[in-house]
C-alpha cells in the first residue's frame, strides 16, 4: 500500500519534489504517492503540473490527523529564518515527515538524512555525513564527506559541497557553487550561484562570486 505524501509548496521546488516522487513511484522505487499541494497563494483545484492543490497551510493539522505524511518545500534563495517558522507553526512531528532519496542517487549508507529530508536523481552524497530535517538536494548536486548539516537547507542543482563541513540552518547553497573543504556556513546564510567560497560565512550573510565575497545580509 502506497504513503500519501502531501507537499508544502507549489511551482518550483514543489512541483519539481512532486514529479520526482512520481517518476520514483512509477518505475516500482517509492512507496510514496503524492496526494497534492498546500498552497495558500493558489486556488484550492488548481493543478501545479501533475498534482492539485488541495488545500491551504492551514489545512495541515486536518490532513495530519487523515493520516498523511508531508514535505516542505517552502524555502527561500534569501533567508529562511520566516519560512521555518511558518513551517513550525504548522504542528507536523517529525515522524510524519516523509524522507524521499530517488532511486537515481547515490547515497553512502553512513549518510544520515534528517526526516522530510529529499534526495533528488544524479545527487551524490560521501559517507559519513549528516542532514538536519527537511534539507532538499537539488539534482545533481555532490556532497562531500564528514559533513554537518542543519535543518532545513537547499543546496541548488550541480552544487559541490566540500567535505569536513558545518553547515547551519536554513542556508542556501547557490546553483553550480563550489565549497572548499573544513569551512563553516552561518544559519540563514545564501551562497550565490557559481560561487567558490574559501572563507567561512557568518548567520545571515549573502556572499557570491570567486573567490566568494559579502554582497549584503540576508532578509
Ligand atoms: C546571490 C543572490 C541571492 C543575490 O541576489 P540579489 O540580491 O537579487 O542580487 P542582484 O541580482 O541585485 O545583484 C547584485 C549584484 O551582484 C551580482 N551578482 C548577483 N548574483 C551573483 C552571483 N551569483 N555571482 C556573481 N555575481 C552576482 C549582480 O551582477 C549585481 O552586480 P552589479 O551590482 O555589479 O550589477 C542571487 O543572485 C543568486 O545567486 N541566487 C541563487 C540562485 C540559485 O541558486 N537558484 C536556485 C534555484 S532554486
Amino acid at each position: 500500500m502506497s504513503r500519501k505524501v502531501v507537499i508544502l509548496g507549489g511551482v518550483g521546488n514543489g512541483t519539481v519534489v512532486a514529479a520526482a516522487i512520481e517518476h520514483a513511484r512509477r518505475m516500482g522505487a517509492t512507496d510514496l504517492e503524492v496526494a497534492g499541494f498546500l498552497n495558500d497563494r493558489e486556488e484550492v483545484g488548481k493543478h501545479l503540473d501533475l498534482f492539485p492543490v488541495i488545500g491551504k497551510l492551514a489545512d495541515a493539522p486536518r490532513l495530519l490527523h487523515e493520516g498523511y505524511l508531508f514535505i516542505n518545500t517552502i524555502l527561500r534563495i534569501d533567508g529562511n529564518r520566516e519560512r521555518i517558522a511558518l513551517f513550525e507553526s504548522l504542528g507536523i512531528p517529525d515522524d510524519r515527515l516523509a524522507t524521499f532519496v530517488h532511486p537515481q542517487a547515490y547515497v553512502a549508507p553512513s549518510v544520515q538524512l534528517g526526516p522530510g529530508c529529499v534526495v533528488m536523481p544524479n545527487v551524490s552524497m560521501s559517507p559519513a555525513s549528516r542532514l538536519g530535517k527537511g534539507c532538499l538536494m537539488m539534482a545533481g548536486a555532490m556532497m562531500g564527506h564528514d559533513n554537518e548539516v542543519g535543518d532545513f537547507c537547499h543546496i541548488a542543482a550541480q552544487a559541490a559541497v566540500g567535505s569536513y563541513l558545518h553547515i547551519g540552518k536554513g542556508v542556501h547553497i547557490g546553483l553550480n557553487a563550489t565549497i572548499r573543504e573544513f569551512l563553516s556556513i552561518g544559519d540563514f546564510a545564501t551562497l550565490g550561484a557559481g560561487a567558490v567560497l574559501t572563507k567561512n560565512i557568518p548567520d545571515n550573510e549573502i556572499w557570491i562570486g570567486n573567490p566568494a565575497k559579502f554582497l549584503r545580509y540576508a532578509h
